[in-house]
């Protein structure tokens, strides 16, 4: 079976391989919205696009509600536990059967890894990866470098430093393949049994301290909901070992930032003085989800 890349005209799947001039250009897109003074346009109306969420969600999916509403598309949500799926009904026959009714694009979230890529290879309309497993998350990473240039002017040259539960974590995968073509260094922090192997020939694993000299200290949510037995003894023991406590970024950088795609476990890898903190972008990095996302719909549907 042929694989569809990440980035086609008609999917939007991931970054890896993704240049620096296709992801400024949605960036440049999206500071376009973000200071657009109307709150609602009719920028695609007549477009049907479904959310369709196999996995739980807050922010991406409704900060893709709402870019799609700001632009003027009409919504269809999809909810797995109110839908077809509860009788057996396939994730392909879903999708397939949406497309059939004449929605203009998907956007999807899966917690298997692989099914998108393989619907991506059957299924005409454009889908927008909202979340695949542990493969990628594209748009989140979109938002956090429009966070980094927001703050920084440019991402080139910029040290990040990722921390916490790599293996599971699709938000580093598109983080890191995005932020090389940028022109960042990129730098992991994990525990052993925390750690992809597979990518540590694109950026080491550090120790703290090392990871706390970066401009920009990447906290990630500890996934216990993919974690197998064993991974994690106890939150305590995580905090003490890699969390990002008020003494350690007490010796971060002046200049630098912490950021955490959230939703976060307070007191665990990030400690609750620090979620708005000074040197936090969590929230801006919200914020920044609905003219990313606007721009990612706009390039799928034009
Ligand atoms: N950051 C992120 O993807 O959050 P949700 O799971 O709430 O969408």
């Amino acid at each position: 079976m042929s694989s569809v890349s990440t980035y086609t005209t008609r999917h939007f799947l991931g970054l890896k391989g993704v240049s620096a001039e296709e992801i400024t250009s949605i960036l440049d897109r999206a500071a376009y919205w973000e200071h657009n003074p109307s709150k609602v346009t009719n920028q695609l109306q007549g477009k049907f696009v479904s959310n369709l969420f196999f996995e739980n969600s807050t922010r991406t999916r409704f900060s893709f509600e709402l870019a799609q509403k700001r632009l003027g598309v009409d919504v269809l949500n999809f909810s797995a536990a109110e839908s077809s799926v509860q009788k057996g009904e396939s994730i392909y026959d879903t999708v397939r059967t949406l497309e059939s009714m004449g929605i203009d694009a998907g956007v999807i979230r899966l917690k298997p890894n692989g099914v998108l890529q393989e619907l991506a290879e059957k299924i005409k309309i454009p889908l927008i990866n909202a979340g695949d497993g542990n493969n990628e998350h594209p748009t989140q990473a979109l938002l956090d470098f429009y966070t980094m240039r927001k703050q920084f002017g440019s991402i080139k040259g910029l040290t990040v430093s990722i921390i916490g539960d790599i293996l599971h974590s699709r938000v580093a995968r598109s983080n890191l393949w995005g932020l090389i073509a940028l022109g960042a260094k990129v730098q992991f922090c994990a525990p052993a049994s925390m750690q992809a192997p597979e990518l540590a020939e694109f950026a080491p694993y550090v120790t703290f301290e090392e990871a706390l000299k970066a401009d920009v200290v990447m906290m990630l949510r500890v996934q216990l909901e993919r974690h197998d037995t064993g991974l994690l003894n106890s939150a305590e023991e995580y905090r003490a070992q890699y969390g990002l406590t008020v003494e350690r970024a007490s010796r971060m950088a002046a200049h630098a930032i912490i950021m955490h795609p959230a939703p976060v476990n307070r007191n665990v890898e990030l400690d609750d003085e620090l979620v708005e903190h000074e040197k936090s972008k969590i929230f801006t990095q919200i914020a920044h989800g609905v003219p990313i996302r606007m721009a990612v719909i706009e390039r799928a549907l034009s």
